[in-house]
């Protein structure tokens, strides 16, 4: 493969990280990471070439693509350059979140030439898709990047290849609306900063370790999870429901990677 690899990615809690540089590692030894995670990260425009490979990667927020990226995508410009899709989801469903990531992609000069759908543990309990990706899926993700590159090797003009097609539907499944709240911090808070300098949308005041901005909070859980002395919590009647019927109905449930190429 003499493309130049790039792997593109926000993600919150991780698992989207793991899954993506998996499937980058088996792919090339040499790549350059655009981790899109803090808010710093997405403000430049990017411009790739067609003898450049881009591994875009999101999780699944409400069965789509995150909202608050899609104004920086289009910052994000290919030139026939061809693109792998991965999207990351919580054992619930991952609905329309591929075939939207891919339209915008493609959209913007980007060609399909694969999309691959994992599963990680799920960002609001850790009783939900407990531990993954694990072992397995990175197997998973390897072969898919085995794959790919057969692929890429194969295919003499890019411009040319058959199109993609992925599961999902369009009209997409409508952006259902949160809950206004934001983690609550605890007494257990040893004012580390670290919830401050990882917030991916600057909603924690660098000051006031406890005071979120609800109007900026994504309930993305990075910083409960990110938190050493897990004095993060949400405590929202709402959101609780939502989490407990989560655990009820896909604690014991496994649903295996997808991939389409
Ligand atoms: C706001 C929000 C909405 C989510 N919606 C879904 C969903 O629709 N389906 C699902 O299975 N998981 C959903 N999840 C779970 C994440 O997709 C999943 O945990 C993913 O692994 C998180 O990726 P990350 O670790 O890269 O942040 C949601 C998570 C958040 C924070």
């Amino acid at each position: 493969m003499n493309k130049k690899l790039n792997l593109l990615y926000f993600s919150a809690t991780d698992t989207t990280a793991r899954v993506v540089k998996e499937v980058g590692k088996a792919i090339s030894d040499e790549v350059k990471e655009y981790d899109i995670t803090l808010p710093g990260t997405r403000q430049e425009k990017l411009v790739f070439g067609c003898n450049e490979l881009v591994i875009v990667g999101v999780p699944v927020y409400a069965g789509r693509v995150p909202d608050f990226l899609i104004d920086y995508f289009e910052k994000v410009k290919g030139n026939n350059t061809p693109a792998i899709f991965i999207v990351v989801y919580g054992n619930r469903d991952y609905d329309d979140a591929l075939l939207e990531l891919k339209n915008y992609f493609e959209a913007n000069g980007f060609i399909g030439i694969a999309g691959g759908v994992f599963i990680g543990e799920h960002s609001y309990t850790t009783k939900v898709a407990t531990g993954r990706p694990d072992i397995d899926d990175l197997k998973t993700a390897t072969k898919f990047g085995m794959k790919i590159k057969e692929k890429l090797n194969g295919i003499e003009d890019c411009t040319q290849t058959k199109k993609l097609i992925v599961k999902g539907n369009f009209p997409y499944k409508e952006r259902k609306s949160m809950p206004q709240i934001a983690p609550e911090t605890s007494d257990k808070c040893i004012k580390c900063g670290v919830c401050a300098e990882q917030c991916p949308m600057r909603a924690i005041d660098f000051n006031n370790f406890k005071d979120i901005d609800v109007t900026k909070c994504i309930k993305c859980c990075r910083c409960i999870k990110g938190c050493p002395v897990e004095a993060k919590s949400i405590n929202n009647e709402t959101l609780n429901k939502i989490i407990q019927a989560l655990v009820d109905n896909l604690s014991t449930v496994r649903y295996e990677p997808e991939l389409f190429i």
